[in-house]
């Protein structure tokens, strides 16, 4: 699409209007037509998004909500493999690429609808032939090559659970999930590359289960040559794949039936199984792949998260298979072999859809424009952000260097709970940068002081979800009171443990975590806001703040900044800094400390992990950081 002269600038009012041509050719053209039906029947809507997709029993009630348990699409029967795959292969797509693989060395791998479907048939028997059954926990921990998405389906395939386990996760984390799935059986491969080094994931599993008697077999996909040896109680993924008939048929799933636990990242204590059903997961992940990123036949989309966070299930695996997308996934790390490796990829690809976080966006801002400036993006039609504020400087850059000043950006807010995207600014509605946007048609959202009475618009409060939602988590495994704990906290609402402010036109900008705030002489100050702030100054690439307590202040603001390449530190430059947060947030959170470092500790997933900082700033225990890149 060419760009229209007038979306390259903000408007007046600081929005950016898309070419009316999205809109146009959106799926979703109206967004208050669309947001207005589902206020006037909200099981209908949810019903007739459901219709779009193949059941083999509907259901008696769309939902049945029980304060604080909901069933959706009750009593209805599905298998989410069938809408992945056997719909596109009755469909017309069956030659059309469902998965295009890219490794390290710029091999590639294509897998159409109907080799996909062979695959995972081929797989998900071979699962039967070990003896799994429906209901059985199967841990899967891979490298992102196609074989983790097979290993996926098939095992929705037969209605066994899947917990996938993020492959950068050490052995520790590993066998913590093991255990508490009670998985009785692995999935992996001998290897993962990395950075063109090898990581030996094997090896990491097996020293998992020494702690995790529970698990009966290991199935291993061989990649290195010569071929590693196994065990008796090891099982060749090939091998298995080859015994396995092309045919298998899927198990017939009760819509609430579980589909997955996966694991929270943990930004602090113990990881949480949240746990996804069939039916409500299928819809609200196809409803949102294909609206938000406004899925057509012709795209490709780049998700660039690993299948190992809910990003990856939702976007890289269900969501839009079940769209019916061609979807890239890749074993390559943004800078690897130089910052230009994922620019290059969408040039040699033709992606049209990317999907990123904006710790990868604030990196590439780092590097330069001369990397994205050496290859053709024109095939981007849209830009997405997930899993942190898309603070307004990352959103200029991503909007101007990597979109051209024409692609709308789809800034996502939700959350492993919620399972799909819940707020954000619909393909052709204005743009508004450090704003995700209004929640998405299908979703009621708000924000609300502690006893959960809405906020004046301007002022922060907590963001909640005030009703039910097809993919929200049914429970945290093992734990219920855990999940009840979402819904106590606030009356009546589901707690995101997010702090957001609502404009006067509906648009949320989201702070950060509560858990990340704040309190400087009684004001609440959110980190991300200061964060921001210091952001937005040309020499800094990334930032964190934390407090500290102070006998007076409550707490004082210390932050943490990495600069960017070839910039230097200065008392000059500190002061600059703190002038600028001043200006942009409030006297109160100036930092009183600025201290320059080279990394921050972040969760595998990207997250800055404050805690760690703010018990190094204190001298005390960090508690668990064995899944962290510190
Ligand atoms: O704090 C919010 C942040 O990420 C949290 C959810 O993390 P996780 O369960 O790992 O899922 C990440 C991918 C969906 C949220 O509570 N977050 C996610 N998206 C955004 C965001 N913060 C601001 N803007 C977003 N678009």
């Amino acid at each position: 699409m060419e760009p229209s002269p007038d979306t390259g600038s903000a408007d007046p009012a600081g929005y950016y209007r898309p070419d009316p041509r999205y809109r146009q050719e959106a799926w979703l053209k109206d967004y208050s037509a669309a947001y207005e039906s589902f206020l006037a029947d909200r099981e209908a809507f949810w019903e007739g998004v459901a219709g779009e997709l193949d059941w083999y029993a509907r259901w008696d009630a769309v939902c049945k909500w029980d304060y604080p348990n909901a069933r959706w699409f009750v009593g209805a029967k599905a298998n989410i493999t069938v809408n992945c795959l056997d719909r596109h292969l009755a469909g017309g797509r069956a030659d059309k690429t469902a998965l295009l693989w890219r490794g390290e060395g710029g091999e590639e791998r294509r897998f159409t609808y109907r080799e996909l479907a062979t695959a995972v048939n081929r797989f998900a028997n071979g699962l039967k032939s070990l003896g799994v059954q429906k209901g059985d926990r199967i841990c899967i921990y891979m490298p992102l090559v196609p074989e983790q998405i097979v290993a996926m389906l098939a095992c929705a395939r037969i209605g066994a659970v899947h917990s996938v386990v993020f492959g950068g996760f050490g052995s520790a984390a590993l066998g913590t999930r093991i255990r508490d799935a009670d998985a009785t059986l692995v999935i992996t491969a001998d290897i993962g590359l990395r950075r063109g080094k090898v990581i030996p994931l094997k090896e990491i599993v097996d020293e998992a289960l020494q702690s995790a008697p529970g698990v009966e077999r290991t199935i291993v996909l061989r990649r290195a040559d010569p071929p590693m040896s196994l065990s008796p109680r090891e099982v060749d993924f090939g091998s298995l794949m080859e015994a396995g008939g092309a045919d298998c048929p899927p198990e017939v799933m009760d819509a609430e039936d579980p589909l997955f636990i996966l694991y929270t990242s943990g930004t602090t204590g113990a990881p949480k199984g949240i746990v996804h059903t069939c039916g409500g997961y299928m819809v609200g992940t196809y409803y949102t792949a294909k609206t938000v990123f406004d899925i057509k036949d012709r795209d490709l989309l780049w998700c660039t998260a690993d299948p190992g966070w809910i990003t990856g299930h939702s976007y890289v695996v269900y969501g839009p298979l079940a769209a019916g997308a061609s979807v890239l996934i890749t074993e390559t790390t943004p800078d690897y072999p130089d910052p230009g490796a994922w620019w290059k990829i969408v040039q040699d690809c033709g992606v049209t859809i990317f999907y990123t976080a904006p710790t990868a966006i604030r990196m590439f801002m780092r590097f330069g424009e001369k990397w994205p400036e050496q290859y053709d993006l024109g095939s981007l039609r849209i830009l997405g952000s997930v899993g942190e504020p898309l603070n307004p400087e990352a959103f200029e850059w991503y909007y101007h260097v990597i979109g051209g000043g024409c692609c709308p950006i789809v800034d996502t807010w939700w959350q492993t709970e919620t399972g799909m995207i819940m707020i954000t600014t619909m393909i052709g509605e204005p743009m508004r940068p450090g704003y995700a946007g209004r929640p998405i048609p299908g979703v009621e959202a708000a924000v609300v002081d502690r006893e959960g009475r809405p906020v004046p618009p301007g002022k922060s409060g907590f963001l909640v979800i005030t009703g039910p939602w097809p993919a929200m988590l049914r429970t945290v495994y093992r734990n219920d009171e855990r999940y009840r704990e979402y819904w106590h906290t606030i009356p009546d609402c589901y707690t995101t443990g997010d702090l957001a402010v609502q404009e006067e036109d509906g648009y949320i900008m989201v702070l950060g975590r509560g858990d990340d705030l704040i309190i400087v002489s009684g004001h609440n100050i959110g980190t991300a806001e200061v964060e921001s702030a210091l952001v937005a100054h040309e020499a800094v690439a990334e930032a964190a703040a934390i407090g500290k307590p102070d006998p007076i202040r409550g707490n004082t603001v210390k932050a943490f900044v990495i600069l960017i390449e070839g910039q230097t530190p200065d008392e000059r430059l500190t002061r600059d800094l703190q002038a600028l947060v001043r200006r942009m947030v409030s006297p109160v959170a100036v930092p009183s400390e600025i201290e320059y470092v080279d990394a921050l500790p972040k969760t595998r997933s990207g997250k800055i992990v404050r805690r760690v900082l703010k018990a190094r700033e204190l001298g005390i225990d960090p508690g668990d950081i064995s899944t962290l890149e510190v």
